[in-house]
């Protein structure tokens, strides 16, 4: 009989709390704010970051310093802030998102009357739509940032009264942000706005702060109060008012923060790489939603919407280790909805293969990084070819970018473990989007289904952070089988794509042996590998070929494996044939990639764990591979 490892359906109502790109943090008291500002900013510089400022108010004039780069440079720009007066201020550290890593697109923004200054830590999902309603009304934009909008609306409806000048800009936001704003009306005073990005507030003696993470807070007062979506706070020296969305004043707990800062860097989680896969739901979100409007596909940024697909009678996808397993799911779902031949090709393969490839072949290029060396040298090599090149990728303005011919962003966040997770499962959801879109275009995707995988997709988060409520029992499965020699991944079609990525995240943090084999393979060699007590990890949420998936398990058994399956929650003919089972939620089998691969990820750093080993740093490897 097996033990279940259960995950109950999709929760309708969770809400993804943690996840952020940039880093903000606002200071007013009886002191100097820049020197505190710079100082909170350098403890949040470990999540990673290309751009950085600071505006601090003195007496009725704000001034600001912002540069790309490091917050080393900022502080040499600003003399260390002694070059500002000043006793409140706002602070940032940018990861791109909209715009490149520039001086001008780094925050805070400031309005066209030097009244307000902004910072924000999110995405504004509706920004482009309210630029041209600003631009109409004369509003002049410098950055090419969601952020602008923000402080030109807070112009727009500002009549005198601070607080509700922020509440009615805020009332038109869409998407994700934690907001600190300043107003040259009121010299001590900031506002600060959540929803959806986390933002606490750092209770002093005669001085408060806010910021993103506590962090930055840490060695200035570890008294907090956290906000919740929807809250806004006003912020002096001496005094802070909480108010719901509604304009109500509420009353909000003082918690007390206990951890050291290196804990806090990392949430509270032990690594990056928990921190991150716990990221994911957030992560996907903040990739998908923007780009679902209507039931339609848009890539509006990109300016891929011109691509010509009736020119295109080929794809090609290229990229390396899991950016390359991301593709080997693409291929399966974009040739099932587009019916357009797809192949993946890894790299530093491609480079040097002489590849068939012409002006009718469309390049898409995974990477996370956007830096990775033999990626760039196949993208160039096809595009010296002909090929019109999209590529994937989540760094703002890397290579990669740059020499692409369409970029969609992967808006996951800095990914700071080796081991890829969120950049993994955001670039799988970027393909699914691709594939629907093409498949509508193209006309190869029925109304309904398109539909029916519409509404899946946008399901995706609320799937992954239920999948990610088996956490309490990977562990369990993890020192079952962390002391084994190898272990094998086994799965047909989507379920083969997934195994290929879980056994590399298995080999690369726990360092022991995981091969991955298409199910229908084992006859042809590898099932003489199999003996008694081998671990075997079947992968069986492909549902038209579970059967069959459901018989290689059977032939392993009797050959004395041990079997892990992950599969559905109504799938109960696994229970009979596997010694152990995970279930994830129920999702359309074509989706179910970047679903099942969550219990994978865990069931990888667990075994990691157990075995000692140094997850966000596995040895012999780097985050990015910028040499052949
Ligand atoms: O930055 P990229 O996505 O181009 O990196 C590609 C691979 O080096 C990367 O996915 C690598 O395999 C991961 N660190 C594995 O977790």
């Amino acid at each position: 009989m097996s033990r279940l490892y259960n995950v109950d359906i999709i929760k309708p109502n969770t809400i993804f709390q943690g996840f952020y790109m940039c880093g903000i943090m606002g200071y007013t008291g009886s002191l100097d704010a820049a020197p505190i500002l710079l100082e909170g900013l350098k403890k949040l510089e470990y999540r990673g970051y290309d751009s950085a400022g600071i505006a601090v108010m003195d007496k009725n004039v704000i001034s600001m310093s912002k540069v790309s780069g490091r917050i080393a440079h900022l502080c040499e720009k600003t003399n260390d802030g002694k070059l500002f007066s000043g006793h409140a201020g706002i602070g940032h550290t940018r990861w791109a998102t909209h715009g490149a890593p520039t001086d001008t697109n780094a925050h805070p923004h400031m309005s066209n009357d030097g009244k307000f200054a902004v910072v924000h830590n999110g995405i504004i999902e509706n920004y482009l739509t309210l630029r041209d309603e600003l631009k109409e009304k004369g509003y002049r934009f410098d950055s090419q940032t969601d952020t602008e909008v923000v402080v030109h609306l807070v112009e727009m409806y500002f009549e005198g009264d601070f607080r509700k000048a922020v509440m009615k800009a805020a009332s038109r936001l869409q998407g994700s942000y934690a907001l600190g704003v300043l107003c040259s009306d009121e010299p001590d005073k900031i506002i600060a706005v959540r929803e959806y990005s986390p933002l606490l507030i750092g209770v002093g003696i005669g001085d408060n702060y806010f910021a993103s993470d506590v962090t930055a807070l840490v060695q200035y007062t570890r008294n907090v109060i956290y906000l919740d979506d929807g809250e806004f706070a006003e912020i002096t020296k001496d005094k802070i008012t909480v108010y719901d969305c509604t304009g109500k004043e509420i009353n909000k707990e003082i918690n007390h923060i206990s951890w050291d800062i290196q804990a806090a860097e990392k949430g509270g989680y032990e690594h990056f790489m928990l921190k991150e896969i716990m990221e994911q739901p957030g992560a996907v979100k903040a990739t998908i939603t923007p780009r679902m409007k209507d039931n339609e596909i848009v890539w509006d940024e990109s300016g891929l919407d011109k691509l010509d697909l009736k020119n295109v009678n080929k794809i090609v996808i290229t990229a390396c280790g899991s950016a390359y397993y991301a593709g080997c799911v693409g291929k399966y779902v974009i040739e099932e909805l587009c019916r357009i031949p797809v192949q993946v090709e890894l790299a530093s393969e491609l480079r040097y293969s002489n590849p068939i490839i012409d002006e009718h072949t469309l390049l898409i290029v995974l990477s996370q990084s956007g830096e990775t060396a033999d990626t760039i040298a196949a993208m160039k090599e096809c595009m010296k070819r002909g090929a019109k090149s999209l590529s994937v990728v989540n760094v703002v303005g890397s290579t990669i970018a740059k020499i692409a011919d369409y970029t969609v962003y992967t808006w996951a966040g800095p990914e700071i473990a080796v081991a890829t997770t969120k950049g993994y499962t955001t670039q799988v959801s970027i393909l699914y989007l691709l594939a629907l879109w093409m498949g509508k275009k193209a006309g190869t995707l029925d109304e309904t289904l398109y539909q029916k995988l519409y509404d899946n997709v946008k399901m995706i988060p609320k799937a992954i952070q239920n999948a990610l409520d088996l956490n309490p029992k990977i562990p369990q499965l993890a020192k079952k089988y962390h002391s084994s020699k190898a272990m094998f991944f086994i799965g047909r079609n989507t379920d083969y794509a997934v195994s290929l990525e879980g056994a590399l995240k298995m080999k690369e943090i726990s360092y022991l042996h995981a091969e991955a084999y298409a199910a229908g393979e084992l006859k042809h060699g590898t099932i003489a590998l199999i003996d008694d007590h081998q671990p075997v990890i079947a992968l069986c949420c492909n549902s038209s070929l579970q059967e069959k998936t459901i018989s290689n398990i059977v032939e392993v058994k009797a050959r004395g494996a041990e079997v892990l399956a992950v599969t559905y929650k109504d799938n109960s003919n696994i229970i009979s044939v596997a010694d152990d089972v995970i279930y994830i939620p129920q999702i359309e089998s074509i989706l179910s990639p970047v679903v099942e691969i969550i219990p994978l990820q865990l069931l990888a750093y667990y075994v990691a764990k157990e075995n000692g080993c140094d997850i966000d740093k596995p040895k012999n490897l780097a985050k990015s591979v910028t040499v052949e």
